[in-house]
């Protein structure tokens, strides 16, 4: 083993890679024999304790007191990571608790690899934040202090769709130009790169052609989903009493109940007393109930990780039955693929406007794209590979192993960039 690894610290899963004696690499189990783990923190209050992982998302949906933290990506360069909340007897940020995280992760490939790991390459979206780029900044600096305070000296960072093309060019015969698409659960991002046979070289500059990104993925395919088909069925959209004519519900709760980091601020008194003033008003007061049930009892970590299984499983199957029995005996919604691919349709026009925009880019035409190449999970969602396989007929389709080509394509870069000096 060497003291080098890559680590893709992602929205919903992460892994962490390692080199081998004989230079190849490979993705360290961090969840049994999974590579790829859940970017999930739980705090347990009860047995004061930090579980990570899918351990900690079973933790608390089964009742273990506590908070559940998820997609803190999404939270990274925002003023949000810096927020401090009273965990523990102490004022802890999420900077902390992703700190926490990386800690851990960083621990189980050290015990694996049986050394420390001191040089480290970071994948990263090609835009933290779409807009801002003080923000993007900010971001990948937050990820480089947490790595560098975690105690490693040598600290770069790979855009997480040229890590991918990395693991894909291990198994090219011939030279191709290949688009890469990672779509995952925070952001989508498209690489046109030139990939060769047998290619060793750490600077691919002149390679890549083009790279863009989109912060339109799973979570937000998840979001569409549950204000579609559950939320209507706490309220959303009904009426209730105004002060001159009737108005709808405000919808701002029922917006946060499906956002990972707004979740948490629904469960204060405010929101309960702003709540049961609602109810009081409201037309249709049992769907007003279920919300304040749902509150009363922290259930909507329930329905995102519901609602999510619904997305996944709608892959397979054209229509699911998503089953709300914990917040109502025999409740339950009938969840149509093809609702999906409606809900999320302008969604995936902008994702496919992002995929034009880096053939554009890459001053290349459609036809001249000899390969697709698909990791991320979101890439399962077949109306998407549909649309993008019909755009470059052409082009071969590959699909990458959709949780660990990004963080396989980090330890290959790091091979590369530290591979000789240490
Ligand atoms: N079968 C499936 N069908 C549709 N979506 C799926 C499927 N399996 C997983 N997903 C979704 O893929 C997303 C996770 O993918 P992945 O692990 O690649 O993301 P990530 O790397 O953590 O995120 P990012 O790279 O955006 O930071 C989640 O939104 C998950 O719900
Ligand atoms: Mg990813």
């Amino acid at each position: 083993m060497h003291a080098f690894c890559g680590l893709d610290f992602g929205t919903s899963n992460s892994t962490i890679g390692v080199g081998r004696e004989n230079g190849g690499s490979l993705l360290v189990p961090l969840e049994g024999d999974k590579p790829a783990m859940r970017s999930a923190i739980f705090c347990d209050t009860e047995q004061k304790e930090w579980v990570f992982g899918q351990k900690g998302i079973d933790g608390y949906l089964e009742g273990a007191p506590g908070r559940l933290m998820m997609a803190l990506k999404s939270v990274l360069g925002s003023p949000l990571m810096e927020d401090k909340t009273y965990i523990f007897n102490e004022y802890i940020s999420y900077s902390d608790v992703l700190s926490y995280f990386m800690r851990h992760v960083k621990m189980k490939a050290e015990k694996f690899a049986d050394m420390e790991l001191t040089h480290v390459v970071l994948g990263r979206p090609v835009h933290f934040d779409d807009n801002d780029l003080t923000n993007d900044n900010h971001a990948q600096n937050t990820l480089e202090k947490i790595a560098r305070d975690l105690g490693f000296k040598e600290v770069s960072f790979q855009y997480e769709p040229i890590a991918a093309a990395m693991t894909y060019e291990m198994s090219v015969k011939a030279e191709q130009l290949a688009l890469i698409i990672d779509m995952g659960g925070g952001t989508s991002d498209f690489t046109i790169i030139r990939l060769r046979p047998n290619m060793k070289t750490a600077d691919r500059s002149d390679d890549v052609l083009a790279n863009c990104g989109i912060h339109i993925a799973g979570t937000d395919f998840d979001q569409r989903l549950s204000l579609k088909t559950v939320m209507p069925l706490l309220g959303m959209g009904s009426l209730m009493k105004g002060s001159s004519s009737d108005i709808e519900v405000p919808s701002m709760f029922y917006h946060d109940l499906t956002t990972w980091h707004t979740l948490h601020n629904l469960y204060g008194v405010n929101t309960m007393t702003n709540v049961r003033s609602i109810h009081a008003m409201a037309y249709e007061k049992q769907l007003i109930s279920r919300l304040i049930d749902i509150l009363k009892n922290r259930a909507g970590h329930h329905i995102l990780d519901a609602v999510e299984t619904t997305k996944q499983r709608l892959s397979d199957a054209a229509e699911i039955l998503l089953d709300l029995d914990f917040i109502e005996n025999d409740l339950s919604v009938l969840v149509q693929r093809e609702l999906f691919n409606h809900v999320i349709e302008d969604q995936l026009q902008n994702i496919l406007k992002t995929v034009n925009e880096t053939v554009a880019l890459a001053g290349v035409k459609h036809a001249d794209i000899n390969a697709i190449f698909y990791t991320g999970g979101s890439t399962r969602i077949p109306a998407i590979r549909e649309k993008i396989n019909a755009m470059f007929p052409q082009a071969t389709v590959v699909q990458g192993d959709a949780f660990g080509s990004v963080g396989l394509g980090l330890t290959i870069d790091a091979q590369r960039k530290y591979g000789s000096s240490i």
